[in-house]
Parts: C-alpha cells; sequence; structure tokens
C-alpha cells in the first residue's frame, strides 16, 4: 500500500512567488518521517516547504532542524473575551475602507510587515514579500476580510485593520499604521474599534496571530488585555537552490 504524500503544494503561495511552495501536512516530525519530507519535496520539485511544529515538541524540533529546516518565525496567538471591552474615550474615529483607499493601504501594508516569516527566511524576494502584504490588504478590502477599518490624517488613510467573523470569535488579520503616524494611539484605536466592530455582530471573543519578534504588536495586544493562547514554531525547508544563493 502507498503512503500518503507527507505534504502538499500550496497554489497560491507558489503562484505569487513563482516557486513551487508547499506545507507539511503534519505538526509532528520524526527523524524517519523527516526524511520522507525531504525526499518527497525533492521528489516534487518542490523548493520550499513550510512546517509548523509546537515548541514543546523536542523531536520534531530535533527532526526538522537535522534535515536542515530553518527557524523563521514564532506564532503567537493571542485571545480576549469581549464581554469586558476597554474603555476608549476620546479614540479618533475610524472608518469602513473604500476602494478609493487601496493605494494608500497598499503603500502602508508593502512598508510595514518586514517582521513576517517570509521576509526573515531570506529565500524569498524581497520585493515580493512587500507585495504579499500590499495584495492581502486589497484583497481584504475587495472581501477577503469580513471588514477592513481605517484611520485616516490629514494626508489621508494612515492605518488599517482588518477583521474576520469566524463563527465564534472576531479574528484580526492585518493591522498597521503608517510611519509617520505611529506611536500616537492610533494602533490602539485601531484595535479597540475592531473589538466593538465585532461584539456589534455577536461574537463573544477576539483572536489575532502575530510574530513572536514583534514587540510592538505584542505589546499592543497586551496592553489591551489579550492572553497569549499558543506559540508555535515556523520552519521553512528549501529544497532548491538554497536561500543565499538567490537574488
Ligand atoms: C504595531 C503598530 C500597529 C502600533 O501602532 P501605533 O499607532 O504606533 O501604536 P499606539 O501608539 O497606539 O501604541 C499602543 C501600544 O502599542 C505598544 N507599542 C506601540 N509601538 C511600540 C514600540 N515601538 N515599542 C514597544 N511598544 C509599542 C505600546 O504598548 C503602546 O502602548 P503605550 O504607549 O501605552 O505603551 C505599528 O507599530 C505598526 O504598524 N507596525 C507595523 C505593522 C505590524 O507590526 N503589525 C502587527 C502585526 S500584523
Amino acid at each position: 500500500m502507498s503512503e500518503a504524500a507527507p505534504g502538499h503544494l500550496l497554489p497560491w503561495d507558489s503562484d505569487f512567488f513563482g516557486l513551487r511552495v508547499a506545507r507539511a501536512d503534519t505538526s509532528r516530525l520524526d527523524d524517519r518521517s523527516a526524511d520522507a519530507l525531504v525526499a518527497w519535496a525533492r521528489a516534487e520539485g518542490v523548493d520550499c516547504t513550510y512546517f509548523l511544529a509546537d515548541p514543546d515538541d523536542r523531536a520534531s524540533v530535533r527532526a526538522a532542524e537535522r534535515v536542515g529546516m530553518r527557524l523563521t518565525d514564532l506564532r503567537v496567538t493571542f485571545e480576549r473575551s469581549l464581554q469586558d471591552r476597554p474603555a476608549a474615550p476620546g479614540a479618533p474615529a475610524l472608518s469602513a475602507a473604500v476602494p478609493a483607499d487601496v493605494p494608500a493601504l497598499r503603500a502602508i501594508a508593502a512598508a510595514s510587515h518586514r517582521d513576517g516569516r517570509f521576509h526573515h527566511d531570506g529565500g524569498f524576494s524581497a520585493e515580493r514579500c512587500d507585495e504579499l502584504y500590499a495584495t492581502w490588504i486589497e484583497n481584504s478590502v475587495g472581501g477577503y476580510a469580513d471588514g477592513v477599518l481605517v484611520a485616516r490624517d490629514d494626508a489621508g488613510a494612515c492605518g488599517y485593520i482588518s477583521c474576520h467573523l469566524d463563527e465564534d470569535a472576531g479574528r484580526i488579520g492585518l493591522i498597521a499604521v503608517a510611519e509617520r503616524a505611529r506611536g500616537r494611539g492610533l494602533g490602539r484605536a485601531l484595535v479597540q474599534g475592531s473589538l466593538a466592530w465585532f461584539a456589534d455582530r455577536d461574537r463573544p471573543a477576539a483572536t489575532v496571530v502575530t510574530q513572536g519578534r514583534n514587540v510592538p504588536a505584542l505589546r499592543l495586544y497586551e496592553t489591551l488585555g489579550f492572553r497569549t493562547r499558543s506559540v508555535e514554531l515556523w520552519y521553512h525547508l528549501w529544497t532548491s537552490r538554497p536561500p543565499e544563493a538567490r537574488p
């Protein structure tokens, strides 16, 4: 009997980066299954395979590192009940994103998400990594998200937060404030705005995923009462040219 493939190709990521990109179908590896994953990736001509591991799982971490996987990100998931939302006296007004905001939102996104695993990997083109986030916020305004709230200053849109309605919770997708407007409370206002938006749509809780290296974001969520739900490790396995050899 033939064994099931240990991973699957990701068509969107592959198309976007112009590479063959895949994801391991397991969160646990041992030496045998790590070798099988590498052999599968080579046989399929995969360039890069993502693997998400539990940091407590020493065997998986060792097996991943033995076959040359690279740690690219700590994936931190936060959650917060919406029963006791923080008060937001005097918070700046937010409004729903409109299509005319897209160029400004794309520019903020392209410059704001360099803490992510794609940039840190080093094997993906930096320009494509910036474009990934620009595309993400554009698609969010276009309907990928259930809502996008925008903060504005005299120069136009200067911050965004995308909101998704999961069955049992609201989920923050992407948030950023333009460099020129940081440190003035807009990030806090955007998160508070999303919490109100979720509560108005009968969600009892909110979740958000961020990067363990992103201290401003960690502190933003902590200061607004979010608590850690989980920490996971993103590994990337390159089975084509090593990232250092890429332009
Ligand atoms: C994270 C981000 C949205 C914060 O926006 P901001 O408008 O500058 O934040 P605020 O002025 O509202 O600050 C709110 C809280 O965030 C935290 N914070 C913001 N900037 C910080 C920094 N540079 N260092 C440490 N903590 C920071 C603080 O806890 C702050 O509260 P405090 O001032 O009472 O200590 C902004 O830095 C940003 O756009 N970063 C790039 C995109 C990003 O990392 N998004 C999150 C992951 S998807």
